[in-house]
């Protein structure tokens, strides 16, 4: 029984547990096998890369580790949570209070200006006053760099620019787990840079863990590891040497 207590004990260490998952999606009448046997642990305060060419599987994990989609078999565990046996409510409140999620698409609220976008889960959440919220909404804006912005609806905005309204939602809760589906894919690499600092610093003042795809050797090179996917499978897993230790700006916090 001994490795059995192991085996529960790694997990309620681990943020995230992900054992031998997969994902079938039906096209069709073709099953298009999305992730076949996936099995990856995450330590809390890890900052970690999910890297793979198109198509291999990357927003998929990031969708069944963020509970907006279930697994065909197998198990995610978060934050020691056993998913799957999560009730609807409880769920909700995982998304809510634990993590944060940056879509590859946004998901933005049209008919809200940015600053109702990124203030929409405090005002969930509940807890604050109106004065912190606005003082927590209108610093992330500064600190992405879209403070200017604030009035404007997501449709008036450049896909960078929404982009940024995405991580600043994401982050505007101070989550524990924050998964990000490309967060830098639209932006110039001055301001990809500037939102991976602030990545980076909230990973290290917070102890905040980061999870996030890309393309970008660049944004790769800021990662504690990077786990590789391939066809739907774990390809390898490396750590970073010389991630570099120091962000090149200090981003404002709110
Ligand atoms: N809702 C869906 N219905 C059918 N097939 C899907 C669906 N979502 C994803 N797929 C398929 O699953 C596979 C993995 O897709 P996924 O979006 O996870 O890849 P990705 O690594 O995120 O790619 P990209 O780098 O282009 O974002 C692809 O073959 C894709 O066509
Ligand atoms: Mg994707």
């Amino acid at each position: 029984m001994a490795s059995t207590a192991a085996a529960v004990n790694g997990a309620a260490q681990s943020i995230i547990s992900v054992r031998d998952v997969s994902k079938d999606y039906l096209l069709g009448k073709t099953h298009v096998h999305a992730l076949r046997g996936v099995s990856l642990g995450v330590d809390r305060g890890e900052f970690l890369s999910i890297a793979g060419p198109s198509g291999s599987g990357k927003t998929t994990l990031l969708n069944l580790i963020g509970c907006v989609d279930t697994p065909t078999s197998g198990t995610v565990l978060v934050d020691g949570q056993d998913t799957s046996r999560l009730s609807e409510r409880a769920l909700t409140d995982l998304r809510l209070h634990r993590i944060g999620f940056i879509f590859q698409s946004f998901n933005l609220v049209q008919v809200l200006s940015v600053f109702q976008n990124v203030e929409f889960p405090l005002l969930l959440q509940g807890g604050l006053s109106q004065q912190e919220r606005s003082a927590r909404v209108n610093g992330l804006l500064e600190a992405v760099g879209i403070g200017e912005y604030a009035r404007h609806r997501p449709s008036e905005l450049s896909g960078g620019q929404r982009q940024r309204v995405a991580v600043a939602r994401a982050l505007v809760t101070r989550p524990a787990l924050v998964l990000a589906d490309e967060p830098t894919a639209n932006l110039d690499s001055a301001t990809g840079q500037n939102i991976i600092d602030l990545m980076r610093d909230m990973n290290r003042k917070d102890g905040t863990t980061f999870v996030f795809s890309t393309h970008d050797p660049k944004v790769m090179a800021h990662a504690s590891a990077i786990i590789r996917i391939a066809d739907g499978q774990i390809a390898g897993r490396e750590a970073v040497h010389g991630a570099r230790a120091e962000p090149a700006a200090a981003p404002v916090r709110s």
